[in-house]
């Protein structure tokens, strides 16, 4: 049986933040019933297409997860494990919103093995210029009531918001290391296209973070990381044990298999030797329709070329410490990476090279899109 991972995508919040461009929708009145039969008949069309797998990993992501209440995790844990076979040590991943601390004992119970708990920021003026819900006293709550369930635990922060400087990073980074967490997500503040903040800015009344802020800022992050016990194993991500990281990630990172579930959820699934993605119908209305009417809720399903294939490997292979098997890469894409581009790269010190892996350096990580393109061309 392959290996395979299970992203549960649950895509209703209370409030839409101003930076996101997930696929989300305001939870007021949603049917959470009707959602979650459409993601478990979804689950059975894939055993039935791809096969019955070993699953390492589910991922209940979104949007905001922690609002279904632990009866409702059950059923969509219960339902993977009927219709796949669950590992004995499958990760069972949460993304939860710091309103929701009050459930995360029911969660647990309902066998959620890992938190990862959407802090964002520990300072009230932050947390309310991205337009959270909740304060710095709850992000701390749900940090230790996620903790007390005794289920491991990793922590979101947004960095290079407005107006923040290294210092003021640095110290609101420490803090948050010596919270109970064994690992941490550390993003920087992206503008995405179509947001309420990519409006703001156009308009004048939000100054992105300038690249040499950015990079000063990345560079306190690996410092601080480093000196608390949390290095970098990816670029935004930190643990403070190898058995700490995201086994889920990894799947994306290695170009695994994962069946993606929920509305608008990607897919790969290597299926009679090919690579397939697959990607959902985004809207919950819609992807309800479709697995009514098809059985599934998937509306595309397109054989990757190898050439695409490798190149997503190399993508995603590149975020992580380990780099990419350049063999592997090759072998994949059918054409090798570009040695003239390569040899630059490493003269550049942005990339490093050693028993048959290629991986981005400290300095390249910061760059990764281009040298991927530079790579690949
Ligand atoms: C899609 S959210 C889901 C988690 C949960 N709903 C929450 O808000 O905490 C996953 C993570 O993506 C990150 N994120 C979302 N939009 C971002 C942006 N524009 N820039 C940087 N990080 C972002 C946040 O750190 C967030 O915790
Ligand atoms: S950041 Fe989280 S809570 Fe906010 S809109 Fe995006 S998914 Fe929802």
């Amino acid at each position: 049986m392959t290996a395979t991972g299970i992203y549960v995508h649950w895509p209703y919040c209370s409030a839409i933040c101003p930076y996101c461009d997930f696929n989300v929708y305001r939870a007021r009145g949603a049917d959470n019933a009707r959602l979650l039969d459409a993601i478990v008949a979804d689950l059975e069309a894939h055993a039935q297409r791809f096969g019955r797998r070993e699953i390492v990993s589910i991922f209940l992501g979104g949007g905001t997860p922690s609002l279904l209440r632990g009866a409702e995790v059950e059923r969509l844990i219960d339902s993977a494990s009927r219709t796949f076979a669950l590992n004995a040590d499958c990760e069972i991943t949460l993304e939860a919103n710091p309103e929701d601390a009050h459930l995360f004992a029911e969660q647990a119970a309902a066998g959620v093995s890992r938190f990862s708990v959407g802090a964002q920021a520990f300072d009230n003026q932050a947390l309310r210029a991205l337009g959270r819900k909740h304060d710095a006293a709850a992000s701390l709550h749900a940090v230790e009531a996620a903790a007390a369930t005794g289920q491991r635990v990793s922590l979101d922060l947004i960095y290079a918001r407005e107006g923040q400087g290294a210092e003021v990073w640095r110290r609101e980074l420490s803090q948050a290391l010596k919270l109970p967490v064994e690992h941490v997500s550390l993003y920087q503040l992206t503008i995405e296209p179509g947001t309420a903040f990519a409006r703001r800015v156009d308009r004048g009344q939000l100054a992105p973070p300038v690249d040499e802020l950015a990079a000063e800022l990345y560079e306190a992050t690996q410092e601080v990381c480093d000196a608390a016990g949390f290095p970098a194993y990816e670029i935004s991500n930190h643990a403070r044990a190898v058995s700490a990281r995201s086994r889920h990630n990894a799947l994306y990172w290695q170009s695994e298999d994962w069946i993606g579930v929920g509305p608008g959820a990607h897919g790969r699934l290597t299926h009679n030797s090919a690579r397939i993605a697959l990607e959902a119908q985004r809207r919950p209305a819609d992807y309800i329709d479709a697995v009514r009417e098809n059985g599934a809720g998937w509306i595309s399903e397109a054989q990757l070329s190898g050439e695409e294939a490798g190149d997503e490997m190399l993508l995603m292979g590149l975020r992580i410490e380990e780099g990419v098997d350049v063999a592997r890469v090759e072998r994949v894409r059918g054409k090798p990476l570009n040695t003239p581009a390569l040899n630059w790269l490493l003269k550049q010190g942005l990339v490093a090279q050693a028993a048959g892996r290629v991986r981005l350096t400290r300095s390249g990580r910061l760059l990764s899109n281009r040298i991927v393109a530079e790579l690949a061309s």
